[in-house]
């Protein structure tokens, strides 16, 4: 097929419309994954994201491609010759241009890189080609040995329904780091609360045999089912639930993570993703009570399980009225002073009672949370 062949309606200039995503249900599974394994090899690598945007994480490179290298090292390509787009960058950085800055970029050196997959990409609505330019309707990113999707953020454009599912923050990182990146019992299973994009799922293949993904917001499943697709990922199961409504049925569970959104009082405006109920950290920890307590088949938690909720307020009164029973390590990561003080709350409840509060300072050579942070003291101090 040639350019025209390829068209889709959108205009020069214009992101492609990408409410209706056809790249999840109808394509072959096997299709998406294939997919997903040339745009890696063909350059949608961390490796290429450090090198044209100066960044260690994938998830700052969105903004470090609007802003300039963080480095204040100069840019390998000028932000002028970029913005009068469509234009050609080396074929080992297209796809960090077209996915990931979301730059146009010049149709015939994506065909050169990407022959049939250009159309296989606009038939999937992950594309429009138009008049010589293709443009990116998501942000496509490296996350490990997965390709994560999320909305891409297009200034004055906004989708039909007024949000969008944003670029992970550092948060999804604290809370990977502390998720054990290999699996500690055979058989291992893994509920991700409020999933989102389904970033940590897909950053530790290695740490479950089943996982289940729920998120309360039907766009973020949306982009969850296309990263697992394009990631080749066959042990995630995505499902709509208001936090752990439901958990238990489907338990019992070996570990359950939870990146909590932050509180918006119904009243307020503004883009809803990420953003949760006022009450929804309270009712998160009140629905792990009652379920553990009301027992039953599945149960929520299994022998030795362990819940762990990153959140940007890990020490407050309701929490502690709960008193849950066993082992509660609170790990706070903000600068001592700084309200609020995010951090990952680690509850296992087979564990014998302890409380345990703990402050991990940070720097730009470990910019996140670790496993070793959740370990006893000496154990910390041993390592
Ligand atoms: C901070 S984001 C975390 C997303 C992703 N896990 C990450 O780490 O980037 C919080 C997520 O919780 C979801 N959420 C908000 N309220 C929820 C609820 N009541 N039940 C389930 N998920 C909810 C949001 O849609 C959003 O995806």
């Amino acid at each position: 097929m040639d350019e025209r062949g390829s068209q889709r309606a959108s205009g020069p200039g214009r992101a492609p419309a990408t409410d209706h995503l056809r790249a999840s249900g109808e394509h072959d599974a096997a299709v998406l994954a294939a997919l997903g394994a040339r745009l890696r090899a063909r350059g949608l690598s961390l490796p290429a994201l450090r090198h044209c945007f100066g960044v260690r994480c994938a998830i700052h490179a969105p903004a470090a491609a609007r802003a300039g290298h963080p480095s204040g090292e100069p840019a390998p390509v000028s932000s002028e010759r970029r913005r009068s787009g469509p234009w050609a960058p080396p074929p080992a950085a297209l796809l960090a241009y077209l996915f990931v800055a979301g730059d146009r970029v010049d149709a015939a050196a994506a065909r050169r890189l990407l022959g049939d997959d250009v159309d296989l990409l606009a038939d999937l609505g992950l594309i429009a080609v138009d008049a010589g330019e293709v443009q990116a309707g998501v942000t496509l990113l490296p996350i490990g040995s997965a390709l994560m999707a999320c909305d891409r953020r297009v200034p004055g454009q906004r989708r039909a329904d007024g949000d969008r599912v944003a670029c992970p923050d550092d948060s999804a990182y604290h809370l990977m780091g502390v998720v054990p990146p290999r699996a500690t019992r055979p058989g291992l299973r893994w509920l991700d609360v409020g999933t989102g994009a389904a970033i940590v799922p897909l950053a530790r293949p290695g740490t479950a045999a089943a996982i289940r993904a729920t998120d309360i917001h039907p766009r973020a499943l949306v982009m969850a089912r296309l990263g697992v697709a394009l990631s080749g990922r066959t042990d995630i199961e995505l499902a709509r639930a208001d936090l752990l409504a439901g958990a238990a049925e489907h338990g019992p569970w070996d570990l359950i993570t939870f990146n909590a959104p932050i509180p918006m009082p119904a009243e307020a405006r503004g883009p809803r993703y990420r953003r949760g109920a006022a009450d929804v950290l309270t009712r998160f920890w009140h629905q792990a009570r009652a379920s553990l307590d009301a027992g039953g088949p599945g149960g929520l938690l299994a022998p030795g399980g362990e819940v762990l909720a990153h959140t940007w307020q890990p020490v407050h009164d309701a929490f502690d009225a709960l008193d849950l029973p066993g082992e509660v390590v609170i790990t706070r990561y903000t600068p001592a002073g700084h309200t609020p003080a995010f951090g990952v709350t680690a509850w296992r409840p087979d564990r014998p009672r302890q409380r345990r509060l703990v402050h991990v300072v940070l720097d730009p050579e470990r910019p996140h949370l670790s496993r070793a942070a959740l370990a006893p003291p000496e154990a910390v101090a041993g390592t």
